[in-house]
This record gives structure tokens, C-alpha cells and sequence, in this order.
């Protein structure tokens, strides 16, 4: 058996990537029982909104009013998305404390989702991460289409690794490797995000899986093999980027804490819990969820 870590942190992405990909507009006090649902179940750092353009991401137009309205919670740690300057004023002025850069691995996907060439974006990040950590807001980073771009097929590994390095120069504390449209396996966990490791430390890196192809736990334990402890995921299994076409939702929070209690590694978040923030969303979006632990788990009333 290989040595896997004890202890592993969710960083919860639902209430942004989830809720960045709903074809309907989902209240500003919906999203906050949301989020305030996910921090009773034990998770301590949860991605809340998105200070990105608001025509390009409408759904995410009341980043302000959330984060106004975060629950009082001091052991959480509450995040947003900032593409630029403006995102980042924006940010500022809400008073988030943790903030994440987005940048990828395939040049048209940057292109399409963030209108910038990926050396533009380091242009563009390096003053906003300058002057977010100048006002102490930490900073994560995203390297998105890190395995395979919908527009440029396979992204080869030294580009992964050259672009997270480019980010952690500029002092980001964490680098997201994600895989946007959910198509890799273990085995291209195990070369792009192992070659990552040969500049970067392995506390420095999260793995943000999404789950199209159903690959999703099993590039989660990939990533345990090499001994990475940081791990995002969305509850009820939400998420996907307008920007990417085929992406579907991340992997869903419950399905991974499942694994991960059988595992016996400890996550310290509540898998009732987290169903029920799920479950309350399904009925809010009058659907129902892909996640496993939400068909199995939900409350007899949930939605069908
Ligand atoms: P642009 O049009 O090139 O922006 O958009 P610009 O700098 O040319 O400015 C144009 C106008 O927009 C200006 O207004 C700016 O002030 C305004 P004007 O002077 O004309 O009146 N503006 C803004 N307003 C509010 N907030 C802002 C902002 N920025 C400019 N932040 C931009 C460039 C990056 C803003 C746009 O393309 C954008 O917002 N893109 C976001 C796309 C997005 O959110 N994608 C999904 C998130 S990424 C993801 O899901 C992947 C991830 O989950 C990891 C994975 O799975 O791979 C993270
Ligand atoms: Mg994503």
C-alpha cells in the first residue's frame, strides 16, 4: 500500500465555480445560506463569489452583497476570484482577506476566458498580487486547462510547470492545478502534476478536478500518491466554466469526503452536513445533483 497523507484540506469551490455555471441567477440570500450551510459542515476555506467582469459572469454579479454578507465565522477562511486591477479594487472594498488569481496552461483558453495572452496575465496579476499581499489579502492561483484544453487537445507538462512557477514567483501561496473540462486520468496526474513537483513544494500545490468523464476520485488519489494534501471540490458535485466548452461540474465535496473517511484520512468536514447544504441547493435550482453521496444520503423530501 502507498503511503498516503493523514490529514487533507477541502478547499469548497460550490458557491463559485457551482454557482458561476447555473443557467439561472440564484439569490444573493440563497447563496449565503448556501455558504453558511457548508461552514457549519466543518470546511474552512470556501471560495464565495467571483469579482470578475460581471456582463462576462452574470451570475456572480452580487460578489459584493456576499461577501457583505458572509456568516461571522473566524475559523473559515472565504476567497474570491480577481482577473485584474479592477477585480481586485472591487475586492479590496468588500474586505475579502484571501483572493485567487486565474490564469492556464493553453494559450486560447486564456484567450477566451480572460481576453489576455498567459504572458498578458502575468502582466496583469504581478501589480494585483503585489498590492493585494501590500494590503495582507493572500493569494492563490490558478493554472486552468492543466492536463487537456478544449480548444488545443493535450497540454504538455513543462508548460503546467513553467506557468505555476511563473505565478509563485510573484508570491501566490498556492497553486491550483486544474483540470477545467474533467478528461485526465491518474497517469496524467501522476507526470504533469509530478513534474510540477520537481520546482515546486508539494504543500504549495492544490488539485482542482472536475468530473466530466467520472475520473475525478481517481486522479484525487493519484494526487495522494504523491503526497499532495490539498484538494477543491463543490458541493452536490456543482461547477463548470462558461468559458470551457464540454466542462462539467467539479468533483462534489461529499463524494470526495466519502473516500477520503474510508480512506481513514481525515478532512474534520461533516458528510450529513454538506449533503444537506446540497441538498438545499437542488431544491433552490429545482434540479437534482450528479453527486453520489447527495442520490444516496439526501432527505426523503429532497428534489427527484
Ligand atoms: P475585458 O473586456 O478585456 O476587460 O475583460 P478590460 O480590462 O478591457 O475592461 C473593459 C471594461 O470592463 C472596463 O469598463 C473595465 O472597467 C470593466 P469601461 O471602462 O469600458 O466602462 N472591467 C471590470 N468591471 C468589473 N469587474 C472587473 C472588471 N474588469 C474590467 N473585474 C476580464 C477581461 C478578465 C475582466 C473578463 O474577460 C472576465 O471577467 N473574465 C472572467 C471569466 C470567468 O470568470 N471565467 C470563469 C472563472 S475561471 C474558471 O472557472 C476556472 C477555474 O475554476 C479553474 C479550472 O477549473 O480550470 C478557476
Ligand atoms: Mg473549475
Amino acid at each position: 500500500m502507498p503511503e498516503l497523507p493523514e490529514q487533507v484540506q477541502i478547499v469548497e469551490v460550490g458557491p463559485r465555480d457551482g454557482l458561476q455555471n447555473e443557467p439561472e441567477n440564484v439569490t444573493t440570500a440563497h447563496k449565503l445560506a448556501f455558504i453558511g450551510h457548508l461552514a457549519k459542515a466543518g470546511l474552512t476555506q470556501i471560495e464565495a463569489t467571483s469579482f470578475v467582469h460581471p456582463k462576462a459572469v452574470p451570475q456572480l454579479a452580487d460578489a459584493m452583497d456576499v461577501i457583505s454578507g458572509l456568516p461571522d465565522a473566524s475559523d473559515v477562511i472565504f476567497s474570491a476570484l480577481v482577473p485584474n486591477q479592477k477585480g481586485l479594487e472591487r475586492a479590496i472594498e468588500s474586505g475579502v482577506r484571501r483572493i485567487a488569481v486565474f490564469t492556464a496552461a493553453s494559450e486560447t483558453f486564456t484567450q477566451k476566458n480572460i481576453n489576455m495572452t498567459i504572458e498578458e496575465s502575468f502582466a496583469v496579476f504581478q501589480p494585483v498580487v503585489e498590492s493585494a499581499l501590500r494590503e495582507g489579502i493572500s493569494v492563490r492561483g490558478y493554472v486552468s486547462t492543466a492536463f487537456v484544453c478544449p480548444y488545443e487537445g493535450e497540454i504538455p507538462k513543462e508548460k503546467v510547470r513553467d506557468v505555476s512557477e511563473r505565478l509563485l514567483t510573484m508570491g501566490i501561496d498556492e497553486v491550483a492545478i486544474s483540470d477545467t473540462i474533467g478528461a485526465a486520468a491518474p497517469n496524467d496526474v501522476l507526470s504533469t502534476v509530478g513534474h510540477v513537483m520537481e520546482r515546486i513544494p508539494t504543500e504549495k500545490i492544490a488539485l482542482h478536478f472536475h468530473d466530466t468523464y467520472g475520473t475525478a476520485l481517481a486522479n484525487v488519489y493519484a494526487g495522494l500518491q504523491l503526497g499532495i494534501k490539498t484538494f477543491d471540490a463543490s458541493a452536490g458535485g456543482l461547477g463548470g466554466c462558461p468559458y470551457a466548452p464540454g466542462a462539467s461540474g467539479n468533483l462534489a465535496t461529499e463524494d470526495l469526503i466519502y473516500f477520503l473517511d474510508r480512506m481513514n484520512i481525515r478532512s474534520n468536514v461533516d458528510l450529513n452536513t454538506v449533503v444537506s447544504a446540497a441538498d438545499g441547493m437542488a431544491k433552490v435550482l429545482d434540479r437534482s445533483l450528479s453527486s453520489r453521496q447527495w442520490k444516496r444520503l439526501r432527505p426523503a423530501s429532497g428534489c427527484q
